[in-house]
């Protein structure tokens, strides 16, 4: 299903029941102070589960109903969350199987909100039967806007449950302990099992380090937690057919397959809360949060997506927690939409007075009133998104593809090799998302089960695992035209994690057209370097010594004892060609290298001769053109337009030259 309103959103989460006996006051000012900020959805319900059942099977929504109608009144969408983030005490206490148990096998005390273990059926069953009411009160409320399941789904249960679960979901993987064994490599170290009731899920006081076993339980705990949100979603998919669902995401969280769990939903929303430092370091900030928006939207296909919490001003959970410098908040909000948010929203609209999170930023902060710069800032980026209106559901139509799958994370997370526990395969990803979007590209990120067909680039750094069919999907991809740039430490094993007794990157060697001898891991003192076109580039981390089969080498070693070496190829394949880097550079390298490759491949970037600190996205309307020049940096930059365009905030033309204030951005659409 895809979401459509006719306006960006803006607004946040609202937690009314911190203040019930407030109700005649405070609840009224929280809707006047709303309309002041150009709030047009507010999220509730989402840690309300104590006022909604405050005991077992006694519900109480006459408060709720309150608060919805208070929002229609308002014109106010609610964005309408289950409760099943935190639990009331008295439900652990007479389920105790709600609660989670550690990897030590240690139960968990009630406390904390993110906590449940997502197999018991008691925490199905209660979930369920909320759910069932909330979707049946407020089915034709004319507040209703999306569902709002759960809150930040994370992390795995070890308990006899989920132990079970695992179990059985081996055996449908698997088939037969032998093929179990085969697969995992249990020959070794005498680990056969002779049936699946032998395995347990890892922990440090059984099995750590087997990699196959560390990998099939992290991509259990996704299943488990897909299928958990299935039985939590059944109600609302039956009653509210029509209303969609989200789920808040922590953009690269470790625990889950977020690709995965994209499939469950209908949109996919998620909490940015980036370090912002107010000086130049801000840039650094910028791209690592555009990546995380391009991922955030990539595992919903593409679709817009909602930036469902940031902070209006500071944090309180950052080690140092400081200000937001004016401008902070209305540029990481028109970032989101340039990415493809449609919405801008915090965490959280009022303050409350204790409690965890009692100094965490709000938009209403704890002085209560709206006299402050950040109520002030919150009520600009509510003018802007008005302004700005045309632009939600529009889409992105990116060229380029970056590939950052899961899996592969997962693999090179346990991987006993080169640099055990530091492979580095995020930040791998992000320095080519960001030369990417330095180059003036907007890029689609994407996994191994994703369609390529749309795009003319892929890039698949270290592509370690590559998964059943993956090999085929890029030689038909490459075949048919594509062009592949992948690096060092790419196809090295299938997608049981073992190799393939050939060289690497065994299933691309065709496409590739190379053969890796041996995989160099170097020291931070130690560092080789290549000359390529007239410049000479450092190697630090990790060097491959490749031998071409049918590649031709671009570039070769200049020292260590594989001076001569090819470190960059290229194979022409088909109708398309693959590139092949075997060395880890810095940002220097891959920026040159990106912009050789595309301009030899034709694909052309959004705005020509971006100066540093600016990058550019764009979103299409049918025919309409929005492009967003952002400048992360400190002072002023000017950006060269090849023909003129509207500024649509204040709807003049720019020709040729547009300038672009420090930490800001421009929203400009074509000429008609
Ligand atoms: C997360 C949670 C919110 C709140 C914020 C604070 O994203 O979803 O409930 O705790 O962090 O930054
Ligand atoms: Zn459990």
């Amino acid at each position: 299903m895809r979401f459509h309103y006719p306006e960006l959103l803006h607004g946040g989460d609202y937690n009314p029941e911190q203040w019930m006996e407030q109700k005649d006051t405070i609840w009224k000012e929280d809707m006047r102070y709303a309309r002041e900020a150009g709030i047009n959805t507010l999220s509730v319900g989402i840690f309300s589960w104590s006022y909604l059942e405050p005991e077992d099977g006694v519900y109480d929504f006459s408060w709720m109903d309150e608060v919805m109608d208070n929002l229609a009144a308002n014109g106010i969408k609610a964005v309408l969350a289950t409760p099943s983030g935190a639990r009331p005490p008295w439900l652990a206490k007479k389920y105790p199987s709600v609660l989670r148990m550690t990897e030590n096998r240690l139960p968990n005390l009630y406390g904390g909100r993110h906590n449940a273990c997502y197999s018991s059926p008691d925490y199905e069953r209660k979930v369920q039967e909320i759910n069932t009411r909330l979707a049946e009160r407020y089915k034709d409320h004319p507040a209703l806007l999306m569902w709002h399941v759960s809150n930040e789904y994370n992390n795995d249960c070890h308990c006899p449950r989920c132990q079970e679960r695992f179990r059985e979901w081996l055996k449908a993987r698997y088939g037969t302990i032998e093929n179990l064994n085969r697969c995992w490599w249990n020959g070794f170290w005498s680990h056969r099992f002779t049936c699946f009731e032998e395995i347990e899920s890892p922990s440090s006081i059984g099995e750590s380090v087997n990699p196959a076993l560390l990998l099939s339980w992290r991509r259990f705990s996704t299943d488990n937690l897909v299928r958990f949100i299935h039985t939590e979603t059944e109600p609302l998919r039956r009653i509210t057919p029509d209303v969609p669902v989200t789920a808040n995401l922590m953009h690269t969280f470790p625990g889950l397959d977020y690709f995965k769990v994209g499939q469950a939903i209908d949109v996919s929303s998620w909490d940015n809360y980036p370090a912002w430092t107010g000086d130049a370091r801000d840039l650094a900030v910028s791209l690592e949060t555009a990546f995380k928006h391009d991922l955030m939207r990539g595992v919903c296909d593409q679709k817009p997506f909602l930036m469902m919490e940031s902070s209006p001003s500071a944090v309180n959970w950052h080690t140092i927690n400081p200000l937001r410098k004016p401008g902070t908040i209305l540029y990481q909000g028109l970032q989101a939409i340039a990415h493809g948010s449609d919405s801008v929203q915090y965490f959280q609209f009022r303050a409350g007075r204790g409690g965890s999170e009692q100094y965490h930023g709000a938009v209403i902060d704890r002085t209560g009133t709206a006299n402050t710069r950040t109520f002030r800032e919150v009520a600009e980026v509510g003018s802007a998104l008005k302004k700005l209106r045309a632009i939600s559901g529009s889409e992105t139509r990116n060229e380029v593809a970056l590939l950052y799958d899961w899996n592969v994370r997962w693999a090179l997370d346990d991987a006993w090799m080169l640099h055990r526990g530091n492979q580095k395969y995020e930040e791998t990803v992000l320095s080519f998302h960001t030369a990417l979007s330095k180059l003036g590209y907007g890029v689609d990120i994407v996994d191994e089960t994703c369609d390529l067909s749309r795009y003319r680039v892929l890039v698949a750094p270290m592509a370690y695992m590559m998964r059943e069919g993956f090999g085929e999907k890029l030689k038909a991809f490459v075949s048919g035209g594509g062009t592949l740039v992948t690096t060092y430490v790419s196809g090295w094993v299938n997608e049981e994690l073992l190799t393939y007794m050939d060289a690497d990157p065994s299933p691309l060697q065709e496409l590739t057209g190379v053969h890796v001898d041996e995989c160099d891991a170097l020291d931070d003192v130690t560092f080789g370097h290549f000359s390529w076109k007239g410049h000479r580039y450092r190697v630090k981390e990790v060097a491959e010594l490749v031998t071409p089969l049918t590649a031709t080498p671009l570039a070769s070693y200049t020292d260590r004892f594989y001076a001569c070496k090819p470190c960059f190829t290229v194979n022409d394949f088909g109708e398309g060609s693959c590139y092949y880097l075997g060395a880890r550079t810095d940002a220097d390298f891959l920026h040159d290298m990106l912009k050789y490759v595309m301009n030899e491949e034709g694909v052309w970037p959004l705005l020509d001769d971006l100066p540093d600190g600016v990058t550019v996205t764009a979103r299409y309307q049918g025919e309409k053109r929005f492009l967003f020049a952002m400048n992360a940096a400190m002072d002023e930059k000017t950006i060269e337009l090849p023909d003129a365009m509207h500024e649509v905030m204040t709807d003049k033309l720019c020709y040729e030259h547009c300038a672009v204030p420090p930490l800001s951005i421009r929203v400009l659409r074509d000429e008609e």
